[in-house]
């Protein structure tokens, strides 16, 4: 086998989706696709219904594992569903969540756990927080893990931010998120998750940003939308926030489902700004 293998095609038929091509959908204003995904029999149907991400979310603890927070989940837990995750797909790009716990003490544990995650499969490690996440990402980068950072609503900070609550409604605190997503960029994140904002503040962060931003509950305007599998398939338990679509209803199967979320992200006709934002 070469050391260089040829990324020209899969069995799905689509080539690889490299860093190198979401900076190009980036570039050309595409949007793009990412959902949440834990196990290799959906990695295989979102990868053939062409989502461009497949995001190992430790959102898993509450989907998966029945758990209130995501502040339980370990790497343990996470590294287990990357690798099923990788089994399954061909041609998507794979981002794994560091959990809680297991990057905040220093860049050097962070780069520990990043090895665990990119050697069971990920591409690409996501990690939440501010300012003080940017030595981190730096260190990270450097040392060959591209970062997904994660700014507004950071589920692993539920109990320190009072709750699910929507981030940046005051001119202050939406001005420290723009500063933080441009610390972010500057130590070397390849790509930024919004989450539970304003679209007026996402929007203001994706236009003075050189990277994408993926928006979830952040507004029509951010360069790629992520939701977690289990929502938009209308498997959410209680209550469902104000951003989820169910795209189950009116699709006679799921990969149907799955292929009208890319199409409405790719055409941004999800999410609808009267719907979907706040
Ligand atoms: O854990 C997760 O699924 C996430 C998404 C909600 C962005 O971080």
């Amino acid at each position: 086998m070469s050391v260089h293998p040829s990324p020209d095609s899969t069995p799905s038929g689509r080539k690889p989706i490299t860093l190198h091509r979401l900076r190009e959908m980036h570039a050309a204003g595409e949007p793009i696709s990412v959902l949440t995904c834990y196990d290799a029999a959906f990695a295989r149907v979102l990868d053939n219904a062409g989502v461009d991400c497949l995001l190992i979310g430790d959102s898993l603890g509450m989907v998966l594992q029945g758990l209130t927070s995501t502040v339980p989940v370990t790497l343990a837990d996470m590294a287990y569903h990357v690798r099923c995750v990788a089994q399954g797909n061909r041609s998507a790009w794979i981002i794994g969540d560091l959990p809680f716990g297991s990057y905040q003490q220093s860049p050097a544990q962070a780069m520990e756990s990043a090895t665990v995650l990119m050697q069971a499969g990920a591409h690409m490690v996501k990690l939440e927080g501010g300012g003080w996440t940017a030595d981190t990402v730096h260190f990270l980068t450097q040392r060959g893990v591209p970062v997904c950072a994660h700014l507004g609503l950071t589920p692993q900070s539920v109990h320190a931010l009072g709750g699910y609550r929507i981030q940046g409604r005051d001119d202050e605190s939406a001005s420290t998120l723009r500063l933080h997503a441009q610390q972010l960029a500057e130590a070397g994140a390849a790509m930024l998750v919004l989450e539970l904002m304003p679209s007026a503040v996402g929007a203001a962060i994706t236009a003075g940003l050189p990277i994408p931003t993926i928006g979830i509950g952040a507004g029509a305007d951010c360069s790629g939308q992520v939701l977690v599998l289990h929502d938009m398939l209308g498997l959410g338990h209680g209550k469902q926030p104000r951003f989820v679509r169910d795209f189950m209803r009116g699709s006679a199967s799921v990969e149907a489902a799955i292929r009208t979320y890319v199409a409405d992200v790719k055409a941004r006709r999800f999410p609808d700004p009267a719907l979907h934002g706040y």
